[in-house]
């Protein structure tokens, strides 16, 4: 469990950087990523490479013990690339080319821009594969940040014909498997088929998906080319990317699988202030904490994309600068934060930024140091951290009991043909995440091509695309299973499943029909109604968003309907399907009911209080506002905090004591 900070020497006078790398070891923190926005530094002008200044750079931080984590420089091209070749630029949905002056304006099926990262990131390699000092590279910057995923330029429109042209035996069959005999839209040749974008009706949903699934393996094939490069020329250092907050657009399991670590952005009051996910209520709430799931999501999730290890690569450290409303964070919430970091079984967190700069686009972003180099509120909580870190043993994250499913096709698909401009899944598999952990339980997110054996209880909050692989998959996995609406909607061209949803799972739920869909306007609601004892909470639940109306053969048993006599939650052995977006007080007592009967032991926790464990330590992070007590037993012994916790307190204590000597 260490600590980092990003650091950009680039953008300092020479002069600070030794007191700087001085006081970075002073502190406690031992890692430093840097460089990942200095590709025009670094080579200047096409092919002229001026090393010198992140050779002194690296040793200034390599003389005082620190180690380097190196960022490839391509989310910043330099204006000489641009200028040379505009067809570098990426083109958004109105078809205006994005330009230079920020940057990430760079289109991922440019083969001039591919072959200039190649250079400059192999250049980079050959310099500082072997330095002793640099442990590991971190590729590009946050794919995708600032809506950068998707480019409508020619450079895309050709790669995607030939991406087409690759994924289906002729045209024909392409034709037949998005349905284009429907308003003629049939295609003679691969040339022929455009990029889903400007039509006066939303395109066809097959040919949206394919798009996304298009784009996506340019992302992956972008990424894929730095990571051969890097294993190549930095032989034995850790590759990594840093991964977004609430982001989708590619497919991060299969990225994931070319690198050592995963890591992620962390930015708890940025991601409740900047995205629809959690409601005004929540966000007033927790204007100055952040929302007690949603750093813990993403802890849960990005453990899973790379194997099980991962990062926090930058984590927020005082206020950011580009939600609509940047509150302070609460006082002792940064370190809060980095505590679930380590809860969750993160092996580094590493602070943005190591100072506020008093220039350009992030001048109002805080970091540890204040403009004028004092240390600001976050530079003494980290420096807290760092010294409640050396008694606290790193203990190792074990497999949860619970499990969490998701799926990047399947979000696409509803994106695709969303019916509802409220079936937002991220939101959705928030809620249920929510429910899971307002009951105190560990869980592991798990794609859907992922391993769900040994688990007690998976709960897959909506999984539209599902084939008979993966519900044979689940089906043998044992565990008590819980789908949400939409599961099984649709196939993998983007059809109604065949013999209507829930499709494959139909093997886990034998002849339940979804006969129609329909999406509610807000303040639209449908209450429930319990049947029999199947789920007691039922009576206080309502649905609201979204409901599928479901044909229910004899053989299957109803827990909850709808007043109007369809059945709300249904249920065959250990498999439920709930057919509606279920509230809070809903989820909270199905979740507990599952998690009971499946054997999994769950108590509802106070107001805004979360537990983690790792290993032989239970974690406790308190997010409320009134005082609250853990739930750990009288004679705990405390390795972090006490049995007491304030708004952002945070408790640790042994669960086996006789791990402790
Ligand atoms: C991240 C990005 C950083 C910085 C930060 C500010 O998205 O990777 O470079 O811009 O946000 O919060």
């Amino acid at each position: 469990m260490k600590l980092g900070v990003c650091y950009y020497p680039e953008q300092w006078d020479e002069s600070l950087w030794a007191s700087d790398a001085r006081r970075m070891a002073e502190m406690g923190l031992s890692t430093v990523r840097i460089a990942e926005f200095a590709w025009g530094l670094i080579e200047p002008r096409q092919g002229h490479f001026d090393w010198a200044w992140l050779d002194r750079a690296i040793d200034a931080l390599a003389a005082a013990g620190l180690q380097v984590v190196l960022g490839t420089p391509t989310a910043a091209p330099p204006h000489w690339l641009v200028d040379a070749h505009p067809e570098i630029l990426a083109v958004d949905a109105a078809g205006r080319t994005k330009g230079f002056g920020s940057r990430r304006h760079y289109c991922f099926s440019s083969d001039v821009f591919f072959a200039a990262s190649e250079r400059v990131v192999a250049a980079m390699a050959e310099r500082y594969g072997a330095h002793p000092a640099v442990i590991a590279w971190q590729t590009d910057n946050e794919y995708g940040c600032h809506d950068t995923v998707v480019s409508y330029s020619p450079n895309a429109l050709a790669r995607f014909r030939q991406w087409l042209a690759a994924n289906y035996a002729n045209i024909g069959e392409l034709n037949t498997a998005w349905g284009n005999v429907f308003w003629s839209m049939d295609y003679d040749r691969f040339e022929d088929v455009g990029l889903p974008v400007a039509m006066p009706a939303p395109p066809n949903p097959s040919h949206l998906l394919a798009f996304r699934r298009f784009v996506s393996d340019e992302v992956l094939r972008y990424n894929r080319m730095q990571v051969e490069i890097l294993r190549r020329l930095a032989p034995g250092r850790d590759v990594l990317h840093n991964f977004m907050g609430f982001f989708s657009e590619f497919e991060h399991h299969e990225m994931g699988r070319d690198l050592d670590i995963a890591t992620w952005d962390n930015y708890p009051l940025g991601h409740l202030e900047g995205t629809r996910i959690a409601s005004e209520a929540e966000r007033a709430a927790h204007r100055r904490t952040g929302h007690p799931d949603i750093a813990a999501f993403h802890h849960d999730l990005y453990r899973g994309v790379a194997g099980g290890r991962w990062w926090v690569m930058e984590q927020q450290a005082g206020p950011v600068n580009w939600a609509p409303w940047n509150a302070l964070p609460a006082p002792g919430m940064v370190r809060a934060w980095t505590w679930e970091a380590f809860a969750h079984g993160a092996e580094l967190v590493s602070y943005f930024r190591w100072r506020q700069l008093p220039y350009a686009q992030e001048q109002l972003h805080s970091g540890l140091n204040t403009p004028d180099n004092m240390l600001d509120a976050g530079g003494h909580e980290a420096t807290t951290v760092a010294r409640e870190l050396q008694d606290v043993p790193v203990e190792a994250t074990t497999r949860a009991a619970v499990a969490l499913l998701v799926d990047y096709t399947g979000k696409w698909a509803i994106d695709a043909l969303p019916n509802s401009p409220d079936f937002d899944v991220q939101a959705l598999q928030l809620a249920w995440y929510g429910a899971l952990r307002r009951l105190g339980l560990d869980v592991d997110i798990v794609p859907a091509s992922g391993d769900f054996t040994g688990y007690a209880l998976v709960v897959a909050p909506t999984l539209a695309v599902v084939d008979a692989g993966l519900a044979g998959r689940l089906q043998r996995c044992g565990a008590h299973l819980v789908f949400g609406p939409r599961s099984g909607s649709r196939t993998s061209e983007m059809h109604i499943a065949a013999g209507l949803p829930p499709g494959a799972l139909r093997s886990l739920l034998p002849g339940l029909r979804v006969v129609a869909v329909e999406g509610l306007r807000p303040g639209v609601s449908f209450p429930l109604e319990a049947v029999g004892a199947g789920f007691p909470g039922a009576a206080s639940a309502q649905v609201t968003r979204w409901r599928d109306v479901l044909d229910v053969p004899a053989t299957l048993g109803v827990e909850a309907r709808y007043a109007d006599g369809h059945a709300a939650i249904v249920r065959h052995g250990n498999t439920r399907y709930v057919s509606g977006w279920l509230d809070a007080t809903g989820l909270d007592a199905l979740m507990r009911q599952a998690a009971a009967e499946a054997g999994v032991p769950a108590e509802p926790l106070p107001d805004g209080l979360r537990l983690r464990r790792r290993g032989k330590l239970q974690f406790a992070i308190h997010y409320g506002d009134a005082p609250v007590r853990v739930p750990a037993p009288a004679n705990a012994r405390f390795v972090v905090g006490g049995p007491v916790l304030d708004t952002a307190g945070v408790a640790a204590w042994w669960v086996d004591d006789s791990r402790t000597a």
